[in-house]
């Protein structure tokens, strides 16, 4: 009898991969996240980082987003929520094009760079060029002392502890509880939303935690869906408004370790030319937690299955009956206020990712080609 054991495995916990592992520690990450930077009557968001008075917050004009990958995909998110909770004006930036298009930096620009790990070269030296124009710049990481915790005037931790796997995921989630909390945190200072408004979300808040528990408890579902999805090559994602920027999250996340080409679109730009690929059994990943969309998107599922596509629809609970009608595969997840969806439906395309890799027997921690941190421009 012999016990097999190494520090890896040990790390794990269990798990088989690094990524699963991270994917079931998502709901541990949003409370860390969130831990202490919430008044006890939830009714204000505290960040004691943010060195920023409220009159330089009033001098905000535009806020820039600036990242690369996955913590870009964060940043779109974060658009839609910095622009509905404090209606500034947010532009999002990749960080390899940022200082390349001569991008308009004053100092009433903030600028926000978000980063995993804290090193990443064009994220850094996006930093620097925004400094180097008189920005403010605020950092959302994962990794305190990184290069760009250093150099930042501000910074946001998120508490989702060390991402070992190069495909990240509770990073994140976690990011997109920071661009949920400085969005409270902006719109009570800008006197945007009231603090009834403000309690509204950090109550839908807490509740995110449990609703992923039970996302997860579904991943055996999601495993028998991405077993199929793994016999393709290509496939589409579809969604609206921030679906849209949810479903980009997904595709990477399938590319990057399932080898699988997908694209994501949005639903509404399927008929300028990409319908053209829509054939015969090709699978559509369509994403629909926006319920004023979902009529659109609907119309939009109706146009891909006319041409043979093989729909499978994440939707939130209680559309499954209406849209069942019109998809061939529905995974439904709880519901939450519409901002806060993608912290809740990204997790189902993670696991599709993680599950579809499984399948094609790839080294799903370590894939080809890529590397954690990216430290070359
Ligand atoms: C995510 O799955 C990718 N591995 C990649 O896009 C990553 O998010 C990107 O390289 C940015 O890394 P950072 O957050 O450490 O700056």
């Amino acid at each position: 009898f012999r016990v097999d054991w190494d520090l890896v495995t040990a790390e794990k916990a269990g798990f088989d991969h690094f990524m699963l592992k991270e994917i079931y520690e998502q709901p541990k990450a949003y409370r860390d996240t969130m831990m202490g930077r919430i008044s006890d009557d939830g009714r204000s968001v505290v960040l004691n980082e943010i060195g920023m008075t409220a009159e330089q917050i009033r001098g905000i004009r535009k806020i820039q987003i600036v990242a690369c990958g996955t913590a870009m995909h964060a940043g779109l998110v974060g658009k839609t929520v910095i622009e509905s909770l404090a209606r500034i004006p947010v532009e999002t930036d990749v960080a390899s094009e940022y200082r390349y298009r001569s991008p308009i930096i004053t100092p009433d620009t903030l600028v926000i760079v978000v980063s995993q790990s804290g090193e990443t070269a064009d994220t850094l030296a996006a930093l620097r060029e925004a400094k180097r124009n008189g920005a403010r710049v605020m950092a959302i990481t994962n990794v305190v002392g990184s290069s760009v915790a250093r150099e930042a005037d501000d910074v946001i931790i998120t508490q989702a502890g060390p991402e070992i796997a190069v495909a990240s995921t509770k990073a994140y989630t976690s990011q997109l509880i920071a661009f949920y909390l400085f969005g409270l945190f902006l719109a009570d200072t800008l006197g945007t939303r009231d603090a009834d408004a403000i309690a509204e979300v950090v109550a839908a808040m807490h509740e995110l935690p449990e609703k992923v528990e039970r996302i997860l408890t579904e991943a055996p579902v999601l495993k028998s869906l991405a077993e199929s999805l793994a016999k393709h090559n290509n496939l589409f994602f579809i969604g609206r408004g921030v679906d849209f920027a949810v479903v980009q999250e997904g595709s990477l996340k399938l590319k990057e370790i399932s080898y699988i080409h997908s694209e994501a679109y949005a639903a509404g730009e399927l008929k300028h030319g990409t319908l053209a690929l829509i054939e015969e059994g090709i699978p559509v990943i369509s994403l629909i937690s926006q319920e004023d969309l979902y009529e659109k998107t609907l119309s939009n599922i109706k146009e891909v299955k006319a041409r043979g596509a093989h729909v499978l629809a994440v939707v939130n609970e209680g559309l499954e009956e209406e849209v069942g009608k019109s998809v061939d595969e529905l995974f439904a997840i709880p519901k939450t206020l519409p901002l806060l969806a993608p912290a809740l439906s990204v997790v189902p395309l993670q696991l599709l990712a993680y599950y579809a890799s499984l399948a094609r027997g790839n080294d799903v921690d370590k894939p080809r080609n890529l590397a954690k941190s990216v430290t070359v421009e």
